[in-house]
């Protein structure tokens, strides 16, 4: 996308966007300030970051097939990890957002779908040791990386699954139980993320909670999360412009983009 238009597009976000002040319902008015605001202090995630930043120097070059959006399936690309954790890791904010969110409901059986260097399945998995995250990975050189993070960081209840989601996902879900918290980050596609939603969406109850990635990165995206909001079975959604959040609970309601109270007065 351009990037004036890029910048219409955020500016037009931030004057829609609601702080948890604003939200007319009292319920996820009180989420949103327990998630977003009133978080632990975040130095628990040190050993995380310290993480994230040697692999922001790490020149290892990996060989990877790229299941993803736009990718030839085919054909390896070589990429370094350090130009992986660049760009395609979910930032710290994110990360601990999330985290938020598995403690407040005590999520404990989690989903993920994009592994890359494990940076944001680690967060998934530290936030309830006693819960296990099922985190899909392509690229086998990009998952053999994961692993490295999660013995680093003496992670152990992490379930990596490699290959390619169309494959993997609907075998993983025939054999385990329904999934508390899922996060959707790989494969931007229209097609490929509503499908994923409803698989996941078949083993959900009424408190599962689902975050999608990069709901603005295109047009088929923004289709499909558009699409998900839209859902009979979705009651709210919380859209933070990187990703937005969906609930399926009758006890919150309405669609909000939302803001950190930080960022906006009035
Ligand atoms: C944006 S990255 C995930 C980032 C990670 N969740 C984080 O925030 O630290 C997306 C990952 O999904 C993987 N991926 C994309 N499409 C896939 C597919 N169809 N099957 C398996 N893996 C896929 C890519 O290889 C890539 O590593």
């Amino acid at each position: 996308m351009k990037l004036l238009s890029k910048l219409k597009e955020i500016g037009k976000f931030y004057n829609n966007a609601n702080t948890y002040k604003n939200i007319d319902n009292n319920d996820l008015s009180e989420l949103v300030y327990k998630i977003l605001e009133e978080k632990e202090h975040s130095c628990r995630f040190n050993h995380i970051e310290n993480v994230r930043k040697s692999l922001l120097k790490d020149n290892r070059i990996l060989n990877i097939i790229d299941f993803g959006a736009g990718a030839n399936h085919t054909k390896a690309i070589q990429r370094t990890v350090k130009s992986i954790a660049k760009t395609a890791l979910s930032p710290k904010w994110q990360c601990e957002l999330m985290s938020n969110i598995i403690k407040e409901f005590n999520c404990e059986n989690i989903l993920e779908l994009g592994t890359s260097l494990g940076i944001s399945t680690s967060y998934l998995a530290n936030a309830n040791r006693h819960g296990i995250v099922y985190s899909f990975e392509g690229a086998e050189s990009i998952s053999s990386v994961a692993m490295q993070t999660f013995a680093r960081l003496q992670i152990k209840n992490v379930k990596l699954i490699t290959g390619n989601f169309d494959i993997t996902l609907p075998t993983i879900l025939e054999n385990i139980a329904q999934i508390d918290f899922a996060f959707i980050d790989g494969n931007h596609r229209y097609e490929s993320t509503v499908k994923y939603f409803e698989m996941i969406l078949k083993n959900s109850h009424a408190k599962t909670i689902l975050v999608i990635d990069d709901i603005y990165w295109s047009q088929g995206m923004k289709q499909a999360w558009n699409h998900i909001t839209n859902h009979r079975q979705v009651t709210a959604s919380l859209d933070f412009y990187n990703f937005g959040i969906i609930f399926l609970d009758k006890k919150y309601n309405g669609n909000h983009t939302v803001i950190n109270s930080k960022y906006k007065i009035k």
